[in-house]
């Protein structure tokens, strides 16, 4: 059901989850410092308990009550925050003993970020700090309408709708706790980006980061139709769905998606394609390989995302 700021704010702070939505995929949200309502977002979406959650802040001074920053990390929080926040980046930061371990899944370090939306940083400004993971069924795509989190909980959970995700794919994951930054999960802010800002050296530690960034080690973002990338060889047949970016469109084939090298909105496209694909039934997702070789961060997270989708 849809809800108001206000409803969804009352609700939270009595213990309830509601789904909120922010510039990258919806969030299923919870109090922060309420062990009862973090319990069931990981209940509800079916989430393993040693995978922590992202903590959604709406400003700075929120930062204390959970985090614990020596003078060195509050410097680069600032900084980051200047030029990034709010925004689709999360940091990795020590974690304030008053945080319940239950939120970072018992790591000593948390994940907070800033969301880029209007209505969910006026809620945070009623509620305080609120987790929040994406508000999917764990293992399935993430939402990026208000429709998709009905879809996923069957109209159970109070959605504030906040039209559909501008950007798409899950957030940049950046720890700041270990030198070089390391990204955990690629996200439309890249490594370049984080060093331009900072001029600290930022690499990315994706593949061998499972110790550090537990959620990379789940099965991820997939559909039911079984996705793909594109050759001359696939064979496409009436329950195919193929998606192309600079090829040249195919008229005769009739489920066919051209994004025209706008890879922007083919990332705001990307898990709602998947879910329209398993409701027409749709066996197979062949999607047209990316151009390889280039450091944009959007091509680098939707290769991401499409690999683990595809099972690699
Ligand atoms: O864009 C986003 O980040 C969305 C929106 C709702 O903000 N949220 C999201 O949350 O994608 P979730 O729970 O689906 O993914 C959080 C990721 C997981 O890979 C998790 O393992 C990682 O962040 N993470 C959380 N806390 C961490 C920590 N302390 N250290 C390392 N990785 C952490
Ligand atoms: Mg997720």
């Amino acid at each position: 059901m849809i809800v108001s700021i206000d409803t969804a704010a009352a609700l939270l702070k009595s213990g309830e989850i509601a789904a909120i939505p922010t510039e990258t995929v919806y969030g299923l949200a919870a109090d922060a410092f309420h062990l009862q309502a973090v319990k069931k977002t990981f209940l509800t979406k079916g989430r393993p308990p040693d995978n922590p959650l992202i903590v959604h802040i709406s400003n700075l001074s929120q930062l204390q009550m959970i985090s614990r920053l020596s003078e060195e990390h509050r410097t680069w929080v600032e900084t980051i925050a200047s030029a990034f926040w709010p925004g689709p980046l999360t940091l990795v930061v020590p974690k304030s003993q008053r945080l319940p371990d239950m939120v970072t899944g018992g790591l000593n370090t948390v994940a907070i970020r800033m969301p880029d939306h209007g209505l969910t940083l006026q809620l945070i400004e009623k509620t305080g700090p609120l987790t929040a993971p994406s508000a999917n069924r764990s293992g399935r795509p993430s939402p990026t309408k208000a429709a998709h989190v009905a879809y996923d909980f069957d109209g159970c959970i109070p959605v504030v709708d906040g039209g559909d995700c501008k950007i798409g794919l899950e957030s940049t994951v950046l720890d700041i706790t270990t030198k070089p930054f390391a990204i955990l999960r690629k996200g439309s802010v890249g490594a370049d980006d984080i060093e331009d800002v900072t001029g600290i050296e930022t690499i990315y530690r994706t593949g061998s980061t499972e110790r550090k960034s537990p959620g990379t080690r789940y099965t991820h973002y997939k559909p039911d139709a079984l996705v793909q990338w594109y050759d001359k060889s696939s064979e496409l047949t009436e329950s195919s769905l193929l998606v192309l970016h600079t090829s040249e469109a195919m008229n005769s084939f009739d489920d066919l998606l051209h994004y025209k090298s706008d890879f922007h909105a083919f990332a705001r496209d990307l898990y709602d394609i998947f879910r329209t694909a398993d409701h027409k039934n749709k066996s197979h997702i062949f999607i047209e390989p990316l151009p390889s070789g280039s450091e944009n961060p959007i091509l680098l997270a939707l290769q991401d995302r499409i690999e683990r989708a595809a099972g690699k």
